[in-house]
């Protein structure tokens, strides 16, 4: 190990190193705050304003993230936040958590990235540790951020260490958070694996070391293709079994419990967030540069983006056994963010569903406890939208409610108890009834009708 690697590893020890971490979102600002919480003076730097000042006011603004932490961690001067790029002159170690979403044709935007590093390397000095923790594609670390930051004279693995570690963060789960979540790693050299792994060693229970940053970066995205490509598979299944007359939500319990090779994933109106409507398409890009096709990719990207389209067609057919037309319809969703128990609306299927209702003629409010309001731009409907209540008189001149996402507040049995109609892609409905129809189950005849249905009728 050289002199300069053995300095900086005896700075993360002592926990002497300055820790910055670029991009204060759902990634950064947890990682922000375990290293803060590991005895570092740690750093964020964010280009907007508002969070900059919400995290200095000790506030936070990422619900897996308690206000109480970054009071405690500011308040004792652990933690501050900056927009200066200024601060990276100071800093041991950068973590950097900015966006990579993806171009309208679906090309990877590397934009944030590019300009985060351009920034860190007017700043770079002998001896720091940069780490790319965004989602990107196999090869960005050495192709794209080595020779941007080599453009200051230091050489990577000898002045400066470089590495990729992904970000799993799972928003909304109380269980796997960022300091229990196993990290991986990656360096362009073996000293630069090591001091990364150093680094995260100090705040992450576990740490599992690479050979290269490609293979850190290949892990990511084969981990989120697989979740794509299951989703799209099971949304298929759904399909089918809408086809055929079977409940694939009995069919996915009783398959799982198989207690090997099978794990069960579930239908649902399409694919939301930040990631897994997202990072395979950074893979099936970099695979065309060397002409190959990954065609599983491109097949649950169909698959998944068509499930907007079905749902709306299911809410259609069910309009249609109580002769009326889409057009004109009030149709009630119920849950906008991309998934259960999150405020995240990021590429959220719900939007798309929305406003295919509203291109239909259907008149559509939501009810969404974690999103208070819409703007329509959002949804690309005709106006904002503020989220309804559910309590009673929710559905009084309602024609049809369309459960898109189950947040677990919501008291599924009262709503199918009241709804006149209910198209439910989520299986939140306990219970057969006639007027709700299940995405990828045949419609219920013979079972108990609900509870006040005639009065609702
Ligand atoms: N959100 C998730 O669940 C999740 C999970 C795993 C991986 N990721 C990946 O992590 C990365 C970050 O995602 P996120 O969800 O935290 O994004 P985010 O949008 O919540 O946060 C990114 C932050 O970066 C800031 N930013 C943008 N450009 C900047 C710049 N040049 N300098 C400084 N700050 C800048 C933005 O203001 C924003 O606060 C992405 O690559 C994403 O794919 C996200």
């Amino acid at each position: 190990m050289s002199a300069l690697a053995q300095e900086l590893r005896r700075r993360i020890e002592t926990r002497t190193a300055r820790a910055g971490v670029v991009g204060l979102g759902y990634v950064g600002l947890p990682l922000a705050v375990e290293l803060a919480r590991a005895g570092f003076d740690t750093v964020g730097l964010d280009l907007d304003p508002r969070k900059v000042a919400a995290i200095n006011a000790g506030e936070s603004y990422i619900p897996d993230v308690p206000t109480a932490d970054v009071h405690a961690l500011v308040g004792t001067g652990a933690l501050k936040a900056t927009t200066d790029y200024r601060v990276v002159a100071g800093l041991d170690t950068v973590n950097i958590c900015v966006p990579t979403p993806l171009r309208k044709t679906k090309d990877p935007d590397m934009s944030f990235v590019v300009s985060a590093v351009e920034a860190i390397a007017e700043h770079l000095h002998p001896g720091m540790l940069i780490v790319l923790e965004s989602t990107t594609y196999p090869g960005t670390t050495e192709e794209l951020l080595q020779p941007a930051l080599e453009r200051s004279g230091l050489r990577a693995g000898t002045d400066f260490f470089l590495a990729f570690s992904p970000e799993r963060v799972d928003p909304g789960n109380a269980t796997w958070q960022t300091h229990n979540v196993p990290k991986v790693v990656g360096g362009t050299t073996p000293d630069c694996s090591d001091l990364a792994r150093a680094l995260y060693a100090t705040a992450i229970q576990t740490v599992v070391p690479v050979s290269s940053p490609r293979v850190a970066e290949m892990v990511k995205l084969l981990e989120n293709t697989f979740r794509a490509v299951n989703i799209g598979l099971v949304n298929e299944m759904a399909l089918m079994c809408d086809n055929l007359g079977i409940d694939v939500w009995e069919v996915i319990d009783a398959a799982k419990t198989k207690p090997f090779g099978f794990m069960p994933f579930y239908p649902g109106p399409g694919l939301g967030g930040h990631c897994i409507p997202i990072d395979p398409f950074y893979l099936s890009w970099k695979a065309r540069q060397s002409g190959f096709e990954a065609r599983f990719i491109e097949l649950a990207g169909q698959v998944n983006g068509s499930m907007p389209e079905a749902v709306v067609r299911k809410i259609g057919d069910a309009l249609n056994t109580q002769r009326k037309p889409l057009n004109g319809s009030h149709v009630l969703v119920v849950g906008v963010a991309y998934k259960r128990d999150i405020d995240d609306i990021r590429e959220s299927p719900s939007l798309d569903v929305m406003s295919v209702l509203h291109e239909k003629g259907a008149r559509v409010s939501y009810v969404d406890p974690f999103v208070p309001s819409l703007p329509a731009r959002a949804w690309h409907g005709d106006r904002d939208l503020a989220s309804l209540e559910m309590g009673p008189g929710a559905f009084a001149d309602v024609d049809c409610v369309a459960i898109l996402t189950d947040h677990s507040t919501l008291d599924y049995q009262t709503l199918a108890g009241s709804a006149p109609l209910v198209v439910d892609t989520r299986n939140a409905v306990k219970g057969r009834y006639p007027h709700v129809f299940r995405l990828g189950a045949p419609a219920s005849t013979g079972v108990p009708a609900r509870a006040g249905a005639e009065a609702a009728a």
